[in-house]
């Protein structure tokens, strides 16, 4: 049977942004943002993004589009032995994250409905609102399944009948909520103070932890390091488009929605007084407090919880596709049989991540155990995945490297790009590892 490809080049685009832009830019960002000082965390931020974020991203493509594979594939083909392992790293990635993704996701669907049930509301205390809900865990549960398998319904329909369409669809609708809900943010009184704190540096806030929590946040936010953009790149048909052009107007449009999203939160909680550290709270416990304070608060609500459940919906699509794509290639499974079956272990995997919230005592090392999977993923999975595919294009394929990437951009780009991949992000990446774990 031939492989599934990308019905066009904006189809790609879409899906891969889909991929790219979810809970990372539009939860994760803005608390991190907060908690880490504002805007001398965006600056670093920014700066790991145009750098290692762009070149790993452009050669994962570059892999994907020459082998036609998943992440496990395409390392054997390309070379095998130890290499493979940065294609195991990533499908094991993608278990892990899709687990704990789909229970987050679960509670933006809880939240659009909650909205209009009373959640919004002077009178509702949101953080026992949410710390009763998180501690529900048939609850929980009950949601991260409906995610879960509305996840699995548009892997199961395929590349480009259920992501590309779904993506398609949903990215545009995306940014058109996430418009709206900026122009309400910033024209309210008093959101100016809120704009100050995100685009005012304070360098004192930066300590080693500070970069690794931006280094894991840019590989994250950007699907990188764990063979997701393999996977996506591996859907290209046409040789002839541009994968340094792709690569941009990906990382631009990751980058700039998790900006966006900033510019929706911070004036948004500054406005009516509200602690921008507050963590990964910030999204589920301070916001509704705002909004019960907004005029049409239930409203303005329900649309907030859509647009960041649209966002996490497309880019836990990717995650799955990581792994049943290795299924279908290597293990010639069936799409169907491998969306459902994955799909439903994945499932199981995330229950323990539901329950750990509060309705079972479940505390590994000091962290929840979703908390804990987080960490592994963020910090160590997907950095150590990324340098292992920078590495890897740079010293063991620079020729297909070349080849993939021929443009008729600025003459040296080639040239940077290759020597980023071999010296700049490796040593950087392995520096933050250490620097964050407070090994020197
Ligand atoms: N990029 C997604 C987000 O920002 C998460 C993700 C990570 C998706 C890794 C695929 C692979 O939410």
């Amino acid at each position: 049977m031939e492989r599934e490809s990308w019905g066009g080049k904006m189809g790609f685009w879409l899906a891969a942004a889909g991929s790219a832009i979810g809970l990372g830019n539009i939860w994760r960002f803005p608390y991190l943002t907060g908690a880490n000082g504002g805007a001398a965390f965006v600056f670093i931020y920014l700066l790991i993004v145009l750098t290692i974020g762009f070149s790993v991203m452009l050669a994962e493509f570059a892999i994907g589009r020459h082998t036609n594979l998943n992440a496990v594939g395409a390392f054997q083909k390309l070379k095998g032995g130890p290499w493979q392992i940065a294609g195991w790293m990533g499908v094991l990635a993608g278990f892990v994250i899709l687990s704990f993704y789909s229970v987050i996701g679960g509670w933006t669907i809880k939240y659009i409905l909650s909205s209009f049930t009373g959640m919004i509301s002077t009178s509702t205390n949101s953080t026992d609102y949410f710390l009763n809900f998180i501690a529900n865990g048939p609850q929980t549960v009950l949601y991260h399944a409906i995610f879960m398998a509305i996840t699995i319904f548009v892997v199961y329909r395929g590349v480009g009948k259920g992501i590309e369409d779904t993506c398609k669809i949903l990215m545009p609708a995306l940014f058109a909520i996430l418009v709206i809900l900026i122009i309400r943010a910033v024209t309210l009184p008093g959101a100016l103070a809120g704009i100050d704190f995100y685009l005012n540096p304070d360098f004192s806030k930066i300590t080693g932890k500070t970069i690794l929590a931006a280094l894991g946040q840019a590989f994250f936010s950007l699907s990188l390091g764990m063979g997701c953009m393999i996977t996506y790149g591996s859907y290209i048909k046409s040789k002839k488009d541009s994968l340094p052009k792709a690569a941009a107007i990906i990382t631009l449009l990751d980058t700039s929605a998790a900006f966006l999203a900033g510019f929706v939160i911070f004036p948004t909680v500054f406005a009516f007084g509200a602690e921008p550290g507050a963590g990964p709270g910030l999204t589920f416990i301070t916001l509704p407090k705002v909004f019960a304070l907004m005029p049409g608060g239930q409203v303005w609500s329900a649309l907030f919880f859509l647009l960041l459940c649209v966002a996490a919906l497309t880019s836990a699509i990717s995650l799955l596709e990581v792994v049943v794509a290795y299924a279908i290639d290597n293990l010639k499974w069936p799409r169907h049989k491998a969306a459902i079956g994955i799909g439903g272990v994945i499932f199981l995997l995330g229950v323990p991540s539901a329950l750990s919230q509060g309705a079972v005592s479940l505390n590994i090392l000091g962290m929840s155990f979703l908390d804990l999977l987080d960490f592994i993923s963020n910090n160590i999975l997907l950095t150590v995945g990324g340098l292992l595919i920078s590495l890897f294009v740079g010293w063991v394929i620079p020729d297909i490297a070349k080849k993939e990437t021929t443009s008729h951009g600025p003459f040296a780009f080639q040239t940077i790009w290759l020597w980023i991949c071999r010296v700049v992000a490796p040593v950087a990446i392995f520096i933050i590892i250490l620097g964050g774990f407070g090994l020197f």
